[in-house]
């Protein structure tokens, strides 16, 4: 295997290293593209058909990776997407990038990870890297993928064919940073699989952070994201309890986080939404059980986060009653934002449906306004479904609503005009810090 490397870091620095990557979404996208803006060829795999078809006519199905980037990728002639899994065996480097779910029981559902191993365990030759990206609990990698791909290949991990778990780190939305300025973990369990996976991604980032082995880096993921699930859950008890004392718990917050040390704004929220935050601590919990072991403050938070759209609904009701003398039932909401953060078309887990689901379930009119979400559900296979479709937005059509619930504080809503034509706005994300002034009374921070 040190041969193998030492032929490998050569091939990446002369950019004749072949990368695969598994999975073209959120991740896998700016994944192929940092590589191919790189000089690398890159194929991209996908089950889903339309996705593939988009990219090869230059088009992106992600809100912020513009039409023009996949163009500019496609037309350098080293990017190909492909359904065709019998050519996974061309790419040196197979970087997985599907997604890693909870199922109904809300355990890991490791089917797309187990079903991108089998195809490339049948096409594994010797000398190719498989590195999992997805996020996942300690373990996945060596207890579930190798044997997969050392029984259905005859090959031998560490001696044939190498592997390694770099989690992905994006932040999509996020305008400072990318794929390709965000220092990257790997982990593997030879030191020339370390060696393999380092030179693949010293390639694009500015900084690789090798660790021990592939546990390490597996768990260093779910670290960083129980480290934000609990800090959210904190600022939202917070805020319920500085909420009750007429504190701001936005100011406090602000104001804490001037001290330059000790001290990480989280800011609150409706609850947690996205594919990763709400559902990654879940992983590690499931996996603890196997060592009688629990994790009481991913529990925890979990309460405390899952609660929130509760507490929101509840506020939406009182102010109904206390402002309007309306019931919630029959009144008129309009809910503003249905991704699960600012300026993204992501709704995944995003606590607006459960706010949407309850508002209805206790007998509200609930439309919704999304300038990134145009219907919803939003089916990148099914682009012409007639789904429940966001409110078009003018005055005419703000004045028919009692209140407004803002749950995605999405920079492209004009919250002035909002507050002008509604009779009070729920303002779960402090995104109406802005207004001044008499329009202030028509706040209700929850
Ligand atoms: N979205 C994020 O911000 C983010 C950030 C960090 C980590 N992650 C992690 O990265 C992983 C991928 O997340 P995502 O947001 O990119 O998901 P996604 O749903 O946007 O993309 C996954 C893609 O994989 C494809 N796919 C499914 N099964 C496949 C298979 N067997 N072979 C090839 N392609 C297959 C899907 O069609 C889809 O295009 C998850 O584990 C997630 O937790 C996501």
């Amino acid at each position: 295997m040190e041969m193998i490397a030492t032929e490998w870091e050569n091939k990446a620095q002369s950019r004749e290293l072949v990368i695969g990557v598994l999975g073209l979404g959120y991740v896998g996208l700016p994944l192929a593209q940092a590589y191919c803006r790189q000089g690398f060829r890159v194929i991209g795999f996908d089950v889903s058909q339309s996705k593939v078809k988009m990219l090869e006519e230059g088009k992106s199905f992600i809100k912020h990776i513009s039409n023009d980037s996949v163009k500019v990728m496609r037309d350098t002639g080293r990017f190909e997407a492909t359904t065709d899994f019998d050519r996974l065996s061309e790419p040196d480097a197979l970087l997985i990038c599907v997604p890693t779910p909870l199922d109904a029981h809300r355990d890991p559902d490791l089917s797309y990870v187990v079903s991108a191993t089998d195809a490339i365990s049948t096409r594994l030759r010797k000398g190719q890297m498989v590195v999992l990206e997805s996020t996942t609990y300690p373990g996945t990698s060596d207890e579930v993928m190798k044997p997969i791909l050392e029984k259905n290949s005859g090959l031998k991990a560490g001696i044939d064919f190498a592997i390694a778990y770099s989690p992905e780190r994006e932040d999509p939305g996020n305008p400072k940073f990318e794929t390709s300025t965000i220092p990257k973990v790997v982990g593997a369990d030879t030191a020339a699989e370390k060696r393999m996976a380092v030179a693949v991604y010293q390639a694009i980032v500015p900084q690789v952070v090798p660790v021990s082995d592939v546990r390490t880096a597996e768990a260093v993921k779910l670290t960083e994201n129980i480290y934000r699930a609990v800090n959210i859950a904190l600022v939202n008890e917070l805020k319920s309890v500085y909420s009750v004392m007429g504190i701001d718990v936005w100011e406090v917050i602000n104001a804490a986080a001037t001290k330059p040390f000790g001290f990480q704004a989280f800011y609150p929220g409706p609850g947690l939404g996205g594919h990763c935050i709400p559902i990654d601590p879940f992983y590690l919990s499931w996996k603890a059980r196997e060592y009688g072991m629990t994790t009481r403050f991913i529990e925890l938070s979990g309460e405390i986060n899952a609660n929130m759209p509760g507490i929101v609904v509840q506020t939406v009701a009182e102010e109904l009653s206390g402002r309007l003398e309306k019931s919630i039932k029959g009144s008129k909401i309009l809910l503003v934002g249905l991704a699960y953060k600012k300026n993204v078309d992501d709704m995944r887990e995003s606590p607006s449906l459960t706010l949407l689901e309850m508002l209805e379930s206790r007998g509200a009119n609930v439309d919704y306004y999304d300038p990134h979400i145009p219907v919803v559900p939003y089916d990148h296979d099914h682009p012409d479904y007639e789904g429940r479709k966001s409110i078009e937005w003018n005055t005419e059509t703000l004045k028919k609503y009692d209140a407004a619930l803002i749950a995605t504080d999405h920079d492209n809503v004009d919250y002035d005009v909002l507050l002008k034509n509604i009779p009070f706005v729920v303002d779960t994300r402090n995104a109406t810090h802005m207004i001044s002034g008499k329009l202030r009374e028509k706040i209700v921070k929850a």
